[in-house]
């Protein structure tokens, strides 16, 4: 086993993240990659504050130097925000020859290419997966399997504060300020949320993934920026009666006069997947010349998605300073679970064309013991002149859908059964 130690700036929610999930994955990582990850000191602002209890055991400073001087360091986790004092950190640490992991948007969309010349020049990896869609590795994606395609668009809901104060005043009714103090309590919320409702953090996202994927570094006065200040939930409304979402979206799309940059409400018809993200999940749609186009969907804020993103980069430096590279043609996970037939409950989405949808219930309880039938929904679209009623039929003790389709085709005039996929 190879020991890789590492010093936290920062002990946040995506700080505290990387540390639990250091401990709980820690035999997960090891076996593996090989490598255990080793928290030599976290560095905070304040050392009163109650912490939980996975952190109790992790050594604190409030002295950077300490970090900075210790030579068994290999790599240091910044996570503490800002930007000048961040800036000054990473430089520090980059010229001691340490390896960076940081998470801080603001300070790579804006010293990114600097930082990673510093980086490049005294041979050490600076990575920075968790600035960009929190737990979505669209930045790994970017760099590795869009090497030999053209980007020509990117654009996403990159901000999961607005994209959830969005859906809760849309679907629970909040006001904007009650769903903002939410944000701010799920830990998805910037410390001066200004910059999410006004369109900065998005754009930030925005200019490193222009990076990424076009290799153009963007000053944020390149992006014409809106926030969702001046949102009503009536407009969220209106274009919802007009089959379109109203969603804050990051665009970068290239164009014949150049590159469009722009951060703002935008409608997306409801068909579109993108309309379907909801709260705090991010979406990353990338078209290109081979590919096509892609979505990249996740959880763009929060503890552990984030704290995850910043730990696959720990590991993936980790990895190349000690050549603990992957060496088997797939993730050697140890097993834990077997194949198993399918049995239990299982529900199936049926499509019947009946005039009595209520008889045709009672029909499938008698018929399917235990079955629980959803509600029933009249819908048109397959043929114009047909209405089928749809039903979500739970069978406890019908399991294999072979059995089931048959005993639905008994009963009714029924034109698809699908299995249900609970996602
Ligand atoms: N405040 C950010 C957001 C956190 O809401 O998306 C993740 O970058």
């Amino acid at each position: 086993m190879k020991n890789v130690r590492i010093g936290i700036v920062g002990l946040g929610t995506v700080g505290s993240g990387v540390v639990r999930i250091l401990k709980e994955q820690q035999a997960l990582i090891a076996q593996q990659t090989g490598l255990s990850f080793e928290i030599v000191k976290a560095i905070i602002a304040n050392p009163d504050r109650e912490r939980a209890s996975y952190l109790k055991d992790v050594a604190l400073g409030t002295d950077i130097t300490q970090l900075l001087q210790d030579e068994s360091i290999d790599i240091i986790v910044e996570v503490m925000g800002s930007v000048a004092a961040a800036k000054d950190l990473i430089e520090q640490a980059l010229a001691a020859h340490k390896n960076v992991v940081t998470a801080n948007k603001d300070l790579i969309a804006q010293y990114g290419q600097e930082l990673a010349e510093l980086a490049m020049a005294n041979n050490v990896a600076l990575r920075y997966e968790a600035s960009v869609a929190g737990g979505i590795p669209i930045l790994q994606i970017l760099r590795t399997a869009y090497k030999a395609d053209q980007v020509h668009t990117i654009a996403g809901i990159l901000n999961g504060t607005t994209n959830f104060i969005l859906t809760q005043m849309d679907e629970q009714g909040l006001t904007y300020d009650q769903a903002l103090k939410a944000a701010k309590e799920k830990g998805f919320a910037e410390s001066d949320p200004t910059n999410d409702v006004d369109g900065f953090d998005a754009a930030y996202k925005l200019a490193i993934l222009t990076k990424m994927a076009f290799g153009l570094s963007v000053p944020q006065s390149a992006i014409d920026i809106t926030g969702i200040r001046e949102l009503a939930i009536d407009d969220v409304k209106a274009a919802r009666a007009a089959g379109y979402e109203l969603k804050l979206i990051g665009l970068s799309d290239l164009t014949d006069e150049g590159l469009r940059l722009a951060v703002a409400p935008m409608v997306v018809h409801e068909n579109q997947p993108i309309a379907q993200i909801r709260n705090e999940h991010n979406a990353v749609l990338v078209k290109s010349q081979n590919i096509g186009t892609a979505l990249y969907v996740g959880p763009g804020a929060g503890q552990l998605p984030t704290g995850n993103s910043v730990v696959a980069d720990l590991i993936h430096v980790g990895q190349t300073i000690t050549s603990n590279g992957d060496v088997y043609p797939f993730a050697l996970k140890v097993a834990t679970t077997q194949p198993k037939p399918v049995s239990g409950n299982r529900s199936y989405w049926v499509l019947v064309a009946t005039d009595d949808p209520d008889s045709l219930v009672d029909n499938i309880k008698l018929s399917v013991a235990g079955a629980v039938v959803s509600n029933q929904l009249t819908i048109r679209g397959f043929d114009p002149h047909q209405a089928w009623t749809s039903l979500e039929v739970t069978a406890p003790t019908l399991v294999a859908q072979p059995h089931f389709t048959t005993t639905m085709q008994r009963l009714a005039d029924v034109k698809a059964i699908y299995p249900v996929l609970e996602a």
